[in-house]
């Protein structure tokens, strides 16, 4: 395994690999590596010749600096993991190899961006889509590798795919979760013992609320989610919302829709850290 901080390296490695006609995989990550990351190495590996796992914690979807100072940042540990899991070439370049001049291009995707995470974080998914669409032309990637858990950054990269004509075909892969149900996160790290213990409650009451569904509303889910999380101590919730799984417009009934998901933010502990999940209920 070769780790690369430089684009011209990581151009001359690639240039490589292109010639001998294999294909490649990519999975951008911000680092704070876990077994959830470490799902979709595995899964990348499997389906390319060759693995490119992106480090780079992206300043510009930080919408919050104390976020972005607080961000875990693990690259040696990072650096075992991928390799253990057959990761071929680690890219984590510094923040002026990426942005050498700022970044003015805008990139804007209504109606998927525009809800839930996109109306509470100015700016994030513009974030995102510079640093994922920057990270596409450097490796141009066949396959890139994405997890679940960021529901609805999934479908922005697609919207973006689609308005780019890029051609690489996006694999989602699942949520992975620690033993009591906890989504795992990078943030997982800065929860205390007993906030992660609370935290675990979140996908049990999603799980909970998708038992329910054959007897009660939209609405009547919605508010169960909201009230108990929101009774737990050390939880609040900061919006739940069942959407229609392409669109991530709010649904009224069950049948609205082909495919319906779950997306919650929840506050946990005192620092607070924010927590991400979501639930398919079809
Ligand atoms: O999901 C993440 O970790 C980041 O948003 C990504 C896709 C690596 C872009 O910085």
């Amino acid at each position: 395994m070769t780790v690369i901080t430089t684009v011209k390296d990581l151009e001359a490695a690639l240039a490589e690999v292109r010639k001998e006609g294999k294909k490649t995989g990519l999975v951008p990550t911000m680092g704070a590596l876990h077994a959830g990351h470490a799902s979709l190495v595995k899964r990348c590996v499997e389906e390319n010749d060759v693995t490119v796992v992106s480090v780079f914690v992206n300043p510009t979807q930080f919408n919050d600096k104390n976020d972005l100072a607080s961000y875990p940042r693990t690259l040696d540990a990072d650096v075992a993991l991928l390799d253990k899991y057959g990761a071929d070439i680690v890219f984590a370049p510094s923040a002026d190899e990426i942005y050498p001049e700022p970044d003015t291009r805008r990139f804007s995707y209504p109606p998927v961006d525009t809800v839930m995470e996109g109306a509470r974080r100015p700016g994030h998914f513009n974030g995102v889509c510079q640093i994922v669409s920057k990270l596409f032309y450097m490796v141009s990637p066949d396959r890139a590798y994405f997890g679940e858990k960021d529901f609805q950054q999934i479908a922005v990269v697609r919207a973006m795919v689609r308005d780019l004509k890029l051609p690489v075909e996006l694999r989602p892969c699942p949520i992975v979760r620690e033993e009591s149900g906890l989504a795992l996160s990078s943030r997982n790290t800065l929860l205390t013992d007993d906030e992660r213990h609370t935290a675990a409650a979140i996908h049990a009451v999603l799980g909970e609320s998708v038992a329910m569904r054959e007897t009660c509303s939209v609405d009547e889910i919605r508010a169960f989610v909201v009230e108990r999380l929101n009774a737990i101590e050390g939880l609040e919730v900061e919006y739940f919302q069942i959407v229609d799984a392409e669109t991530l417009q709010p649904v009224g009934t069950w049948t609205e829709a082909s495919g319906i998901v779950g997306c919650i933010t929840v506050y946990c502990g005192s620092r607070p850290v924010r927590l991400i999940d979501n639930v398919r209920y079809k």
